[in-house]
């Protein structure tokens, strides 16, 4: 019997693939034991609620700095924590972008001083051997969009000397082009599926698994891209996928009722793509579920189709979204486990993360299943203040943990910003960290 920090008494918990009735031991921050018998400081009582591992949230774009209008570090992680997600992966595509030693560091102490939610950053495609070392926790996303062939397979190749994972959002430039042309003099929002058509993602993929032979592909949306990467993977290729929630719960009918304000890239698909995502992500083809989270202002959104910003907020919504899919029998529990903690944390290497086991962090999100509510902008935390889901049914955490605290709870955030820790990637040189530490 040993005197632990906290207990997690009389839930459900989640480990070894099922729901077991144990107690959750803490010390110091990690899982100390699941069941035994032991004293704690101060006890949770989760009593007819289940204790899932906390999401790892593996794209968004938090925005700061630059778009601090939109999302800044403060809101992008208060609305992750309250959605369940207790780890995210942000994007380089902020201002200045996160492609240099300058703007990865400038980044880093914006992210400690105001992160409540433990963070990864990822690195652009500018200084990447300086970006892995500095503790990058990968390469992208990368827009294949924005660059030439050559000069993608020069990232690629660097990425890859560098030990770090290139993330790429597959749409060719060519295909895009070739169907926008046509359309510009028109402004119905969903003309925007047709500038961007299944080809355009097909052609990219098929292009960067040409390429290199260890990749994770960004937001999958179509049917064709989904074989793609399912065959390169038939064949031993390292290739790992995402798709959004936005992906599997919208389709091109939807943007009769939110035009514009669906406009993201790459854009809605038809029925038969979104079946086929369901389907790839119930047998693990698609290996991840990630928010993609893109926030943009309401006043932003509602610009023509042509010059409205792409993207939807999601953190905050992609778990509780997701567990009501687990109850709709649309996907089991150990496969959305997997989809938003396990195999997440895999792909990127952390380690100490993802799972509910002896020795892990205590990154936790603990629900009542008879709380399901529905989703209201006004009670989410993103600066975006809209959602695309208003009044849909989710279910969301009552309390969530990181690294054994509680950080927030029963609609309160109760962490100060700075409470998030960053995950530094594999290439992370010890010089660095001491004078980062310094
Ligand atoms: O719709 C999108 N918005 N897709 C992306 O890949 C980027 C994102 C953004 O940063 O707004």
């Amino acid at each position: 019997m040993t005197r632990m920090d906290r207990v997690v008494k009389n839930g459900r918990v989640y480990f070894d693939g099922r729901l077991q009735n144990v107690d959750l031991w803490i010390m110091d921050g990690k899982i100390a034991d699941l069941g035994g018998t032991h004293s704690a400081e101060e006890t949770i009582d989760a009593r007819g609620k289940i204790v899932l591992p906390g999401a790892i949230d593996i794209h968004v774009h938090f925005r700061d700095p630059g778009y601090t209008h939109k999302e800044d570090w403060e809101t992008g992680s208060t609305s992750a924590v309250a959605g369940g997600v207790t780890t995210v992966v942000d994007q380089p595509n902020t201002a200045p972008p996160t492609w240099d030693e300058r703007s990865y560091r400038t980044k880093l102490e914006i992210a400690e001083r105001r992160s409540v939610v433990d963070f990864c950053l990822n690195g652009g495609p500018g200084q990447v051997k300086k970006l892995a070392a500095l503790g990058a926790s990968a390469i992208g996303e990368i827009f294949t969009y924005d660059h030439e062939d050559d000069e993608l397979q020069k990232i690629l190749n660097e990425t890859a000397k560098s030990g770090l994972l290139p993330t790429i959002h597959a749409e060719d430039l060519e295909v895009i082009r070739e169907n926008t042309e046509p359309l510009r003099d028109r402004r119905e929002p969903e003309l925007y599926s047709m500038a961007r058509p299944n080809r355009a993602e097909a052609k990219a993929i098929e292009n960067i698994l040409e390429m290199t032979e260890r990749v994770h592909i960004c937001h999958l949306s179509t049917s064709e891209g989904l074989e793609l990467v399912r065959a390169a993977k038939k064949k031993g290729k390292k290739v790992s996928c995402e798709v959004a929630p936005h992906h599997l719960l919208f389709t091109k009918r939807d943007w009769r009722r939110q035009g514009t304000f669906l406009k993201m890239n790459p854009p809605l698909r038809d029925f038969k793509d979104k079946d086929a995502l369901w389907e790839g992500l119930r047998k693990g083809d698609i290996d991840v579920v990630a928010s993609d989270h893109a926030p943009h202002l309401p006043e932003e959104k509602k610009d023509d189709i042509w010059d409205a910003p792409p993207g939807v907020p999601g953190v905050e919504t992609m778990l509780p979204l997701m567990l009501m899919a687990v109850r709709s029998n649309l996907l089991s529990l150990d496969r959305m486990v997997d989809a938003l903690s396990r195999r997440p944390a895999k792909i990127l290497g952390l380690a100490s993360k993802g799972r509910i086991a002896v020795g892990m962090d205590a990154d936790l999100a603990i629900f009542d299943p008879r709380a399901a509510s529905d989703i209201r902008a006004d009670r989410l935390h993103s600066g975006a203040e809209w959602t695309p889901y208003e009044g849909r049914r989710a279910l969301f955490p009552a309390i969530t943990m990181i690294r054994g605290e509680v950080i927030y709870a029963d609609g309160e955030r109760v962490a100060k910003p700075g409470f998030g820790r960053n995950i530094p990637g594999p290439g992370l040189k010890r010089v660095v960290r001491t004078s980062l530490e310094e």
